[in-house]
This record gives C-alpha cells, sequence and structure tokens, in this order.
C-alpha cells in the first residue's frame, strides 16, 4: 500500500445534520438495510458457490496461479440481487500480458459444468474475462485474469488493482460501515447514479467504499455532500482532503483534469472517481439535500413510476408540450454494455449537433439500452423549418470572414450580430426525418456495432416496447 505522504490536509467534514434529522433517518436507513442486505442464507449461499469455483480453480490451475475472491462478495458490501461473484486469477509477472490473458481465459472455461446447467460467455472491459452463469440458482461469477502485484507501480494491467483494494477496505471498514456501504450503492441505485462503466457514468462499488470510509458512515455522505463545494479533492488514505483554494488543490484538478476527486489509497495516480460524471455528482448532492430536507422512505428511493401503458404517456407529453418525439430503434451486437452505450451517445451526439446546425430545436435527447435493442430518441420542438442562420467569423478576422461569405453565395441574407456575421440560409431539410434519413445514410456516421439494416425510425407513434425504453429513459433523466 502506499504510503501517506506528510501534505497538510484540512480537517474532515463537520456533519449538518441535526439530532433530530439523525433520529427520523435512522429507521428509515434500518428499513432500506432490510431490502437490499442479503439474507444470511443468500450470503452462505454466494460464499459457497465462491468457494466451490475457487476449489474447480485450484484443481486446473497451474501453482504459480493465485485464486482470490475479490470485489463486494469479498468485502461484504454486497447488495441482494444485483452483486455478483468477482474471482481473480492472479498470474506472475514472469508471464507476458497475453499469455495470462488466454490462460486466463482457458481455465475460467475449464471449470464450467455444464451437467450442472452452468454456463458461460466471454465478457470484455480493458482485457476479456468470463461470466459463469449458475443457471439455477440465478447467480453469476466473473473470473477475471490478472497480475499478482505487491503494490500499485507493479500494476500492468488496470484490474491489477482489485487485489489491493480488497486488502485497504477489508482493513478499513467495520461491519457497520459495510451496511453502510449497501445503503449507500441502495441509495445511488434508487436515483439512477450507481455503476461504473456501462449505463451511467457514476459511482462504483470501489468508491462508495472509499466514501463511507472516509466520511464515516452513510449520514455522513449524505451530509457533505448535500453541502458540496467544486473542486473537491478527498484522499481516502488518511482520511483528508487538499484545502479549498490551495496549491496542492489546483494541482490535483490539473493533473486529473476533474473536479472532483477521490484518489486511489492503493495508487496516487488514480482519480477512483474519473468517470463519474458531473451529471451524477450533481444529482448526489441534490438527492441528499431533498433526504436531509425530509427523511423518509419515499424520497430515500425517490420517485417511483410504472412503465405500463408507455406509449400513451408519451403521447400525452407529446401533446402537452406540443414536441415532436423522433424515436431510432437498432438491433445492437450483443458486446460489451460500455461500448453499446457509448456508441449510442456518440450517434445522439452527433444527431443533436446536426440538429441544432441545420435550425431545429432539440428540447430533450434520450437514449436507452435493454438486451440487444437500443434506442435514440429526440424530443424537437419545431416540425418544419424554412431557414437557418450560419453563424461566421468576427469581420475583423480578415481570411475567414472572406471565406465565410464566399461559402455563402446565395444567401438570403447577410446579418451582423455585433462583430460576427451571420448568413440566412434557406434550410436544407424542412424536416428532421429529412435530416436523420440523410444523415443515417451516410455509412461513415455509422458507429460500428449498431446495425443499420435492422434499424427502425419512428415519427410520434411507436410500438409499446420502444416506447417503454423511452419512457423510462425520459423518466431517469428528468426525475430526482
Ligand atoms: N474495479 C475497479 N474499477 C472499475 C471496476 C472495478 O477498480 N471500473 C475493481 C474494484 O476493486 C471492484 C472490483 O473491481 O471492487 C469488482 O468490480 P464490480 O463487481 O464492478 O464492483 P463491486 O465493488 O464488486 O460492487 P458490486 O456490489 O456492484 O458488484
Ligand atoms: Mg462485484
Amino acid at each position: 500500500m502506499a504510503k501517506a505522504k506528510g501534505k497538510p490536509v484540512a480537517a474532515r467534514h463537520v456533519s449538518i445534520v441535526s439530532p433530530s434529522t439523525r433520529k427520523k433517518l435512522e429507521p428509515v436507513l434500518k428499513t432500506v438495510l432490510r431490502d437490499v442486505k442479503p439474507s444470511e442464507k443468500e450470503m452462505e449461499q454466494m460464499t459457497f458457490y465462491s468457494n466451490q469455483l475457487i476449489l474447480r480453480l485450484l484443481q486446473v490451475a497451474p501453482k504459480d496461479v493465485e485464486i482470490i475472491s475479490a470485489g463486494s462478495v469479498a468485502r461484504g458490501t454486497q447488495i441482494r440481487g444485483t452483486s455478483d461473484i468477482d474471482i481473480f486469477l492472479l498470474f506472475p509477472k514472469t508471464q507476458s500480458e497475453d499469455a495470462m490473458e488466454k490462460k486466463g481465459i482457458e481455465l475460467a472455461k475449464k471449470v464450467v459444468a455444464k451437467h450442472k446447467n452452468e454456463s458461460f460467455m466471454i465478457k470484455y472491459a480493458e482485457h476479456p474475462y468470463v461470466r459463469l452463469i449458475f443457471n439455477d440458482v440465478g447467480l453469476n461469477a466473473d473470473i477475471v485474469p490478472a497480475f499478482k502485484i505487491a503494490n500499485a507501480s507493479e500494476r500492468i494491467t488496470a484490474v491489477d488493482r482489485t487485489q489491493l483494494h480488497n486488502e485497504f477496505i477489508n482493513k478499513a471498514l467495520t461491519a457497520r460501515q459495510r451496511d453502510d456501504v449497501r445503503i449507500l450503492k441502495a441509495f445511488l441505485k434508487a436515483h439512477n447514479i450507481y455503476g461504473a462503466g456501462a449505463e451511467f457514468d457514476a459511482f462504483s462499488g470501489y468508491l462508495c467504499e472509499l466514501l463511507v470510509h472516509h466520511y464515516g458512515s452513510f449520514i455522513d455522505v449524505v451530509s457533505a455532500f448535500a453541502t458540496l463545494k467544486l473542486p473537491k479533492v478527498i484522499l481516502p488514505l488518511n482520511r483528508g482532503e487538499h484545502k479549498q483554494g490551495s496549491e496542492e488543490l489546483k494541482n490535483m484538478v490539473k493533473k486529473f483534469n476533474k473536479d472532483f476527486i477521490v484518489i486511489d489509497p492503493t495508487d496516487p495516480d488514480r482519480n477512483v472517481a474519473a468517470v463519474v460524471s458531473k451529471e451524477a455528482v450533481a444529482r448526489l448532492s441534490v438527492a441528499a439535500r431533498l433526504l436531509l430536507g425530509e427523511p423518509s422512505i419515499k424520497v430515500f428511493y425517490g420517485p417511483r413510476y410504472s412503465e405500463v401503458y408507455s406509449e400513451r404517456k408519451i403521447t400525452h407529453l407529446r401533446d402537452a408540450l406540443h414536441l415532436n418525439v423522433y424515436t431510432l430503434a437498432f438491433k445492437m451486437r450483443d458486446i460489451a454494455p460500455d461500448i453499446l452505450w457509448q456508441q449510442l451517445r456518440r450517434l445522439k451526439g452527433k444527431l443533436e449537433y446536426s440538429m441544432k446546425k441545420e435550425g431545429f430545436h432539440v428540447v430533450l435527447s434520450l437514449e436507452n439500452i435493454s438486451g440487444t435493442t437500443g434506442v435514440i430518441a429526440l424530443l424537437i420542438s419545431d416540425a418544419y423549418v424554412g431557414h437557418f442562420l450560419a453563424e461566421g467569423p468576427s469581420a475583423f478576422m480578415n481570411e475567414s470572414a472572406g471565406r465565410f461569405l464566399a461559402a455563402h453565395p446565395k444567401a438570403l441574407g447577410i446579418f451582423f450580430k455585433e462583430d460576427r456575421i451571420l448568413a440566412l440560409e434557406e434550410a436544407r431539410y424542412n424536416t428532421p426525418k429529412e435530416l436523420i434519413t440523410d444523415l443515417l445514410s451516410n455509412d461513415g456516421e455509422f458507429p460500428s456495432y449498431l446495425k443499420k439494416k435492422n434499424m427502425r425510425l419512428f415519427m410520434n407513434n411507436m410500438p409499446e416496447d420502444i416506447a417503454k425504453l423511452v419512457y423510462s429513459a425520459f423518466i431517469r433523466k428528468t426525475t430526482i
């Protein structure tokens, strides 16, 4: 583990939670814990299957490969239903990365007992791993090959750090804090900001563990986020923080190019919150204030909604807001969800950019994935556009101003916004549909994992299964 550097750090967060709020919150958290903490029996079952896999792997693995249980199951921070077993195969660093990957996958495949109704799939993160599925009990185990290391400076792949996380968290957290991690995961899940990588650029399990360790309890995490000011640099190793306005803080912000930073106690060069979007931090901050304002189960879990009659609800929304809903539905390849989300978001970004450029007003854009179906929905306020204003450079920028004018020989008018030149042009596309169709006919615009031949474009009306995806994305985006 890295040593604590002797830099001065600010005093820790002082709770803003009053004794009466705390008193109201405690029974709420007790109820939540009952909901999310797996029962003794469920935990025994997880441990049983985890041990069984480890035993099977020990039988087939060479002596120099160490096998450990990692992740939330090994740390006692797993939550009911969604936490999987994580098993790491730690190879000596004498092997090449390629060999480690290949052998790891081979070993993992060997222990899948098909006669016990187990199956597997290869998943891809930075490098491939095997997901083993116990079909009879509805449990998954990720078997991940990595290198055995003693500290982060020896690290070769990103997942090598996990063994160090295990050590740190198992030493750092009390039993009560482990339950608080579960409560924090539940709170984030309820507000759609839990889980790194895939659907949301949000808080990971390890980040939850570090936050509870740093602040001391779930209530203190909530208190801290309710009063959060950015930039923020958290140093969980010695439970310190860099002072607002200090040189150290500025340097960190520059180094990590982020303003919410949680330094990995096992690796000073890694920001554990690197993927957490500003929106996720903002959402947690608001949700925290709401919870402290009204400590109740209702506020903890946030607004509930039902997906039935999604089509009807979208129609309603459309009429009330005078919006047109353009929905693209795709069949996608069966690959890592984070890549699919990335591609879907990129395509959505391109569509939004072109819409704006061509004079359409996109009020809200949504994306969603379920299984191998992906959707992008754009809520657009104007159905018909006859013109658009092209924005040019300043009149004083000789060359580019000349180029801009030359590029708009047929402009219906040349305007000035102060010194900036604008050209009023007849619209190239009168309706969003024309634009979408044209844009998507260009193969270069199309991400590789979305299957174009199965793409469908819906204007306003759509089948209920697609409407459900659009509606749930709408709710997630527009509620807290
Ligand atoms: N990990 C990481 N960075 C990621 C994803 C995972 O460092 N982006 C490491 C963490 O040490 C994490 C472990 O891999 O604890 C297992 O990952 P995962 O199963 O995603 O998280 P858990 O902590 O097990 O949480 P959950 O209960 O959601 O499974
Ligand atoms: Mg896990």
